[in-house]
């Protein structure tokens, strides 16, 4: 059946428990070798702790090239600064997206001594054409983050794209992004609409959901998981239930189909590029 919500759960992912920056524990829920079934997808971080180790040491001076940064906040303050006297405080609800191009040097350090430090990172890439453009930010506080409410007991937050009419915070072209923040009452269904062309994931951070439509063997994604959802053809979105009260982002794009060539920060198509990357780095040309 064409232009149906036919997208079904293909594949629940634990994320993997890591450490980056300068000691900062998180849980890496995109990792690498998902990057090409994601596709413009590079990395999806979750922080999630009221344990001030676990995030004091935060982010010092690092680079990027090639793509873009979007991190978004659910509690806690993180201070950005970079090389070139861009300065940002992102707090509870905010989100700032990152067009990295071809490159700057900046640091992400948390604003606070104690409490809860909760939100998540995405990396998406840019395509070739795009890697060298200028840097540029968005800076979004909470309440410039428009919300939908397409029925009783669901409520969106639109990051980026469009759901059910609401245009959200950012629109970037080429990879199209759409990231949206979902809270669903336990019971509610809701039919999501996903542009078809996009490959899509979810990622549950609260309660547990039903993932696909029940005639086809829904399956269901507990809270700490991703899953990947199925690209059928002409398919209009996903069916999704939630089993308890839950809160899961959406988060889909057109893939790009080109080499990926990464090296840390820096992601370009190739080696050489990468290496030029480096040199440039190095020489202090960011
Ligand atoms: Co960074």
């Amino acid at each position: 059946m064409s232009s149906a919500f036919t997208r079904q759960l293909e594949r629940v992912v634990n994320g993997v428990p890591t450490q980056d920056g300068a000691g900062v524990s998180l849980t890496r829920v995109l990792t690498h070798d998902l990057q090409r079934r994601l596709d413009p997808f590079l990395m999806l971080d979750a922080f999630h702790s009221d344990q001030p180790e676990d995030y004091l040491a935060g982010f010092p001076n690092h680079p990027h090239r090639g793509f873009e940064t979007v991190t978004y906040m659910l509690q806690g303050r993180m201070r950005h600064r970079d090389n070139a006297g861009n300065e940002g405080l992102l707090e509870p609800g905010g989100m700032q997206w990152m067009t990295a191009g071809r490159g700057l040097v900046h640091s992400e350090l948390p604003e606070q001594e104690d409490g809860l430090m909760s939100g998540f990172q995405l990396w998406v890439n840019l395509a070739g054409s795009d890697k060298m453009i200028a840097p540029s930010y968005s800076d979004i506080a909470s309440a410039g983050i428009p919300e939908v409410m397409p029925q009783d007991g669901v409520q969106i937050r639109v990051l980026a794209g469009e759901a059910f009419g609401v245009k959200g915070a950012v629109q970037r072209p080429t990879t199209v992004p759409l990231y949206l923040d979902v809270q669903m009452q336990a019971g509610q269904t809701l039919a999501l609409p996903i542009p078809a062309s996009h490959n899509a994931f979810l990622y549950v951070y609260e309660g547990q959901l039903q993932v696909g439509s029940v005639e086809q063997a829904a399956r269901t994604a507990d809270a700490g998981r991703m899953a990947i959802l199925s690209n059928p053809a002409d398919a209009a979105g996903v069916q999704l239930q939630a089993v308890g009260d839950s809160r899961f982002l959406v988060i889909a794009g057109a893939p790009l189909n080109e080499p990926i060539a990464q090296w840390g920060p820096f992601v370009m198509n190739t080696r050489e590029q990468v290496e030029q990357a480096i040199d440039d780095f190095r020489a202090g040309r960011f």
